[in-house]
């Protein structure tokens, strides 16, 4: 069984990606909905919340952690490993590297929540992966939100997207890192502001496959996902269509 987790319907991104990887294992997907968002909250509420979480996850025999969401993994991804030494524990952090690589202007952007933004280990991550690069953090205040309220297609949410990506597009950012994984649902809304000027960076394919190398020698399952939630955990199944994860419906347990 692999636990993965999330402050709410963000992690379903990797979820699904996880599925196409694993498609014999078995999931236990957490969504802490009484306390999304995470984004705008402290460092220690964050790992106060995580280490709750992994023990649960852990409790119900859960032999690998997928923590999915970036604000999590940036905030408390070193605490859950020491609580729980003998678990391997995957975290998902933007895409800075890929980003940095990939560039033909030299010129990214990391879309993130405003924890993620502040923390040590995303400025850490563009020293060791993007030293040569010009790197724009822009935190996004209310979007992981506008996914949880699935209002995809809401033009306030539109138009913030556009105030907010039209500068850096005009300075020459050529690759877009989608630094939280509720934004992987925006992707439509920032592709129409985005006009095919630049290319949004994902991870979850990569933390997928990162996943299926440490579960090799775990027993398959039966492909069954378990869907559970801190608030409205029916909410969860309800949100797939909204999502296009349709297929995933299937598999709930
Ligand atoms: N999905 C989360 C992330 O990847 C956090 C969103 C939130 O709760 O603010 O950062």
């Amino acid at each position: 069984m692999i636990g993965v987790f999330d402050s709410g319907l963000g992690g379903l991104s990797v979820l699904a990606a996880l599925v196409e990887a694993l498609p014999r294992s078995d999931f236990r997907y957490y969504a802490d909905t009484a306390h999304v968002p995470y984004g705008n909250k402290s460092e220690g509420e964050i790992q106060r919340r995580v280490l709750a979480i992994g023990n649960e996850l852990a409790g119900k025999g859960c032999h690998l952690l997928v923590v999915a969401c970036n604000t999590a993994t940036a905030a408390a991804i070193e605490a859950l490993r020491a609580a729980h030494p003998g678990i391997p524990v995957v975290g998902v952090e933007p895409g800075i590297k890929p980003a940095a690589q990939e560039t033909r202007s030299g010129r990214i952007a990391v879309l993130a929540t405003e924890s993620t933004a502040r923390s040590a280990r995303l400025h850490k991550l563009i020293r060791d992966h993007a030293a040569d690069v010009d790197v724009h953090v822009e935190p996004c205040p209310g979007w992981a939100t506008h996914v949880e309220m699935l209002q995809l297609d809401d033009p306030a949410l539109a138009s913030d997207a556009r105030t907010r990506l039209e500068p850096l597009l005009e300075r020459g950012v050529d690759r877009i890192v989608l630094g939280c994984t509720h934004y992987s649902f925006l992707a439509p809304v920032l592709r129409e502001a985005i006009q095919g000027r630049a290319e949004l960076v994902d991870v979850a394919d990569a933390v997928a496959r990162q996943a299926r190398r440490l579960a090799a020698r775990m027993p398959a399952g039966h492909g069954r996902i378990h869907l559970h939630a801190s608030a409205r955990p029916e909410r969860l199944r309800a949100a797939l269509p909204h999502l296009h994860l349709n297929h995933l419906a299937t598999r709930v347990a």
